[in-house]
């Protein structure tokens, strides 16, 4: 065993580290700048759709009339799931699992009913990567209705995909302003660079597994709350302040019990998230609209995040602001949509991100195999154990 001369520089988290080139988004970090495929997510949710924005991660263009109508097609005609996989949901719900456990498990059992799953190929691929698409939404709402013992509502091929998953959560078609806030926050979430979630989907990929595999990767990855699970604890985090008058005194006792302000901070953005940016504007008009919980949560989240942008500052931390996990539980809120499921919505969108990513990088694929660094012993004696 060769030990090194010296300790190599240890990168710990791979922070800084570039693992591939990619065409599927842009993050200026310090610039407050996100596109997807050169476009900037502020027209793209001014003038696109989660579907265009699909097609778009697929594609790397922008889709013509015809050929939009057919993905649209494709898309909203493979949205209904197995009798089985609803059956697995069901048990699952009736032991009170969380959404992301019974959609980690749900999705690994949708696999085993893709007849092309160990297909390999970019054709191949797409076609999986479209279905998965059209049926997370439709497990995750099978989830809702199946945890709150109501029969699940089969989705609809005539709705568009952020009205048909609120269609399915809720039993109605939403408004159109509820379809835009979902579409938007859908399109927030869609693909976000290497995050820890789409690192994951890539190392299963790498291997050459199946793209089911690596989504149930990425699923499993964006669970926790440094991640995907941020906006349920930012939620949970209001709650606990509970009015704004208490956002001093609760920011000066977290930040000196060393907790993490839920839905701040980030890896890459060292400038304010745009995507929180937008979010909080969208919320302003939530909040007006809707009154009650949705406008309390505002204005908790409007003077948590002025004390604690201040607070910050005073220790010379410019570099944590709002990300995009601080303001959607604002509209999570409006929608209906309990916090145990925020981080499920989430997985709906960026089911399209881990995909997109698992399809590019597979295409130059190199099995992802890092090193770790080895300070222990070497040649120990055995000794056998009526010895020791
Ligand atoms: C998402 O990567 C992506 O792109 C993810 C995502 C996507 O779309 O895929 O954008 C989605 O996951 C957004 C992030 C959601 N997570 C949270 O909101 C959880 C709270 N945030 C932090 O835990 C933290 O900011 C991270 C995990 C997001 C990023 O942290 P880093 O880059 O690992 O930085 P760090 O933890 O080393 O923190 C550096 C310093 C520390 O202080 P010191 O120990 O050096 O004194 O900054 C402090 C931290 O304590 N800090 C915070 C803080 N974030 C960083 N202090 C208080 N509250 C925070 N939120």
């Amino acid at each position: 065993m060769v030990i090194l001369a010296s300790k190599p520089q240890i990168l710990k988290g791979l922070e800084g580290v570039y693992v591939s080139e990619t065409k599927l988004s842009y993050i200026d970090g310090l610039n407050s700048r996100l596109y997807y495929v050169g476009y900037r997510i502020e027209d793209l949710v001014a003038f696109s759709s989660y579907e265009e924005v699909a097609f778009l991660l697929y594609f790397y263009r922008l889709p013509k009339k015809e050929e939009f109508e057919l993905f649209k097609g494709f898309l909203s005609g493979s949205r209904t799931i197995p009798h089985d996989v609803v059956e697995l949901i069901r048990r699952m719900a009736l032991r009170r699992a969380h959404p992301m456990d019974i959609l980690r498990t749900a999705v690994s059992y949708l696999a085993i009913f893709d007849p092309e799953l160990n297909l390999i190929g970019r054709e191949a691929n797409i076609r999986k990567a479209i279905r998965l698409l059209a049926r997370v939404p439709t497990i995750v709402a099978s989830i809702y209705r199946l945890s709150r013992g109501l029969d699940p509502i089969e989705p609809r091929e005539d709705l568009r995909h952020a009205e048909n998953f609120l269609y399915m959560l809720h039993g109605k078609i939403p408004t159109e302003f509820e379809a835009k806030v979902m579409d938007t926050i859908f399109i927030l979430h869609a693909e976000h660079g290497m995050n820890a979630s789409s690192f994951s989907s890539i190392v299963t990929a790498s291997t050459l597994s199946d793209i089911y595999s690596a989504v149930v990767s990425g699923i499993a990855a964006l669970k926790g709350p440094l991640h995907g699970g941020a906006a349920e604890a930012a939620y949970y985090q209001f709650k606990e302040i509970g009015e704004p008058e208490n956002v001093d005194q609760w920011v000066r006792e977290a930040l000196k019990a060393k907790r993490r302000i839920m839905g701040m901070g980030h890896r890459v953005y060292k400038s304010y998230d745009p995507r929180a940016r937008i979010m909080k504007e969208l919320d302003a008009e939530i909040a007006n609209k809707y009154g009650g919980e949705p406008e309390k949560l505002y204005r908790i989240s409007i003077k948590l995040e002025e004390v604690a942008l201040r607070e910050f500052e005073s220790r010379g931390r410019t570099d944590i602001q709002p990300n995009v996990d601080f303001y959607t539980p604002i509209a999570y809120t409006a929608l209906k949509i309990p916090p145990e499921f925020f981080t499920a919505v989430f997985a709906v969108s960026r089911t399209v991100g881990w995909t997109a990513k698992v399809i590019e990088y597979t295409e130059d694929n190199r099995l992802i195999r890092p090193l770790d660094y080895y300070v222990g012993e070497l040649d120990r004696k055995y000794v056998p154990i009526n010895e020791r």
